[in-house]
């Protein structure tokens, strides 16, 4: 079947989606994606953030489809021609449906572990206004404690249900859910159950927001003052490929390997997330290749070091020398297909 996205086009096999189609074809025409996630079964369909303009149907039926539609659950038709960033619509539409997430979301970025690699941050980057016409308060929950290595912060959940998809799919026991409905909806363990099987840790790379972070992280650095590396070491429960994140020596946490739409290459096991934090448990590989353009990429060995001078009194600048060696990846040679100009 062919399909045509915004004037390229591809060859699919019947079954596909229009956002795997654009996947297929890369770069600047792939749909965001806040609740797809291709390595779990049923996602998608939830955040309205993939939005497309199908401008012709098909080579049998050709009239445009009249609404907009999510293109992680639509699937290609032969002939199909579809309007992704080439259409203002489209632009619109997702500006709309950044405005809405926001809606409840705080902006709490400067102290949130997911800053930097936040899918909603990069959205509103791309599609958010710098005011809110929002004048209600904004929805808050009492914090609810779900465990030792799992920190749930609901006020910045966008109830994807992907975290949802992980304790289904990949753990025995499914102790946490979406509870109420409308405004109310949230993520909850009934009777605040301890999430503590074997894989649940994988809910926090598939987040894609600040709502679920690693608790032996938290507060630790930025991410993007960190070195990640990919490594793997011999585990009987999981691949064992991971990626670990350096400050210096120091290994500041350990997530799945990531491809450039954020999602993990294999999922995890909790043995590997949380307790092996020594540089030995692991054979370091080099570092990791990055994703799609990101807060993480700068500075780091995939673009040109500059020393930036700061006029600031002297005691502030106490320690910034031995804080830039410990996140400094120059001795690896500049990734010149990645290079920033
Ligand atoms: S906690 Fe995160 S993964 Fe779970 S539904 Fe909310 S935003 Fe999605
Ligand atoms: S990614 Fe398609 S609706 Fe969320």
């Amino acid at each position: 079947m062919k399909v045509t996205i915004d004037g390229q086009s591809i060859e699919v096999e019947p079954g596909t989606t229009i956002l795997q189609a654009a996947r297929m074809i890369g770069g600047e025409v792939v749909p965001p994606a806040m609740c797809y996630y291709s390595k779990l079964k049923g996602s998608g369909g939830k955040c309205r953030c993939c939005l497309v303009e199908v401008s012709k149907g098909s080579e049998a039926d050709p009239r445009p489809m009249p609404k907009l539609m999510a293109s992680c659950v639509t699937g290609c038709m032969d002939g199909m021609e579809v309007n992704s960033k080439s259409s203002e619509r489209v632009t619109e539409a997702r500006k709309s449906v950044t405005e809405f997430l926001l809606i409840n979301h705080p902006l709490d970025c400067p102290v949130c572990d997911q800053a930097g690699e936040c899918d909603l941050q990069n959205l509103s980057f791309e599609h958010g206004k710098s005011q809110t016409r929002y004048i209600e308060e904004k929805r808050t929950f009492e914090p609810e404690d779900i465990g030792p290595n799992i920190q749930l912060h609901m006020n910045r959940c966008i109830l994807c249900q992907r975290c949802v998809q992980v304790a289904d799919q990949l753990t025995d026991d499914r102790v946490h859910g979406v509870m109420d409905r409308g405004d109310h909806a949230n993520i909850s363990t009934c009777i605040s159950k301890a999430i503590d099987n074997e894989f649940s840790g994988n809910m926090i790379d598939v987040c894609p927001v600040g709502a679920l972070t690693d608790k032996t992280f938290r507060f630790k650095s930025r991410v993007w003052f960190s070195k990640p590396y990919n490594a793997h070491r011999d585990c009987d429960k999981c691949c064992g490929k991971t990626t670990v994140w350096m400050f210096g020596d120091e290994i500041q946490r350990v997530t799945g390997r990531k491809d450039e739409y954020h999602e993990v290459e294999e999922f995890i096991c909790n043995g590997c997330r949380f307790d092996h934090k020594d540089v030995n448990d692991w054979t370091i590989e080099g570092p990791r290749a990055f994703e799609k353009d990101s807060v993480i990429n700068q500075n780091k060995y995939n673009h040109k070091l500059e020393k930036v001078v700061i006029n600031t009194e002297e005691k502030i600048l106490a320690g910034r020398e031995e804080d830039r060696k410990k996140i400094s990846m120059a001795e690896f040679p500049l990734d010149t297909n990645n290079q920033k100009s």
